[in-house]
């Protein structure tokens, strides 16, 4: 697949199959997410590859918890649908998380190391046939120290966000991309 076919192959997927990932894909995505571009003033980016369905269920459970005891309406609403499933079913979560620091402007470059190493992640799953969803919210779950233990998370680490990954009947990609978005000016 050239790498324009993949740009437009990568969906968001929210049904996933009940069907494990292979594990030489999972380091082949994993270590994508490695090569992407970052700057060394935020230090470094983590990824935890997870699949133990214990593990996966507990970041599910206390994300729902803290959804639900947010206080923003749009995330306990969401959160009170009993079907509600932040992965929905995925068999695999990469929690990609950055050195903790209390300096604003390195976090927010933190937060672009994250987002740049989420992109080569969605991008090698969907070159290897497979369905993925870039997510923040599930990292609210990470506010229950049980969660962080479970996905061995590190003190120094903080996790930005989660890329789920995982086999889906529907792969059809999105057909409504505009041929010259106004949004893209060229300054010529
Ligand atoms: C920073 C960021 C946070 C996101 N958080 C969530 C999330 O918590 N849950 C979710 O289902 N999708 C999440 N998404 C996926 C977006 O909803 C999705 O990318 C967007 O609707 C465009 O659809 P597409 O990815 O199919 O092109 C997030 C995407 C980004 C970039």
């Amino acid at each position: 697949m050239s790498i324009n076919e993949v740009f437009k192959k990568r969906k968001s997927t929210r049904m996933f199959l009940d069907k494990a990932v292979e594990a030489d894909k999972l380091i082949q995505i994993a270590e994508a997410g490695n090569m992407a571009a970052g700057t060394p003033m935020a230090g470094k980016v983590y990824f935890n590859v997870v699949t133990n369905s214990d593990v996966l269920d507990v970041i599910v459970k206390n994300t729902q918890t803290i959804m639900k005891n947010s206080g923003v309406d749009m995330l306990v609403k969401i959160s009170s649908n009993p079907n509600f499933n932040p992965f929905y079913g995925a068999p695999c979560a990469i929690v990609i998380s950055a050195d903790k620091t209390d300096n604003p402007s390195t976090r927010e470059m933190a937060i672009a190391n994250v987002a740049c190493a989420g992109e080569n992640i969605l991008l090698a799953a969907t070159e290897l046939g497979l369905a993925s969803c870039y997510m923040t919210s599930p990292t609210l779950g990470f506010a229950i120290p049980e969660t962080r233990e479970a996905v061995k998370l590190e003190e120094n680490m903080e996790p930005l966000a989660i890329v789920v990954v995982g086999y889906a009947e529907d792969m059809t990609p999105h057909s409504d991309y505009p041929e010259n978005p106004e949004n893209i000016v060229f300054v010529e």
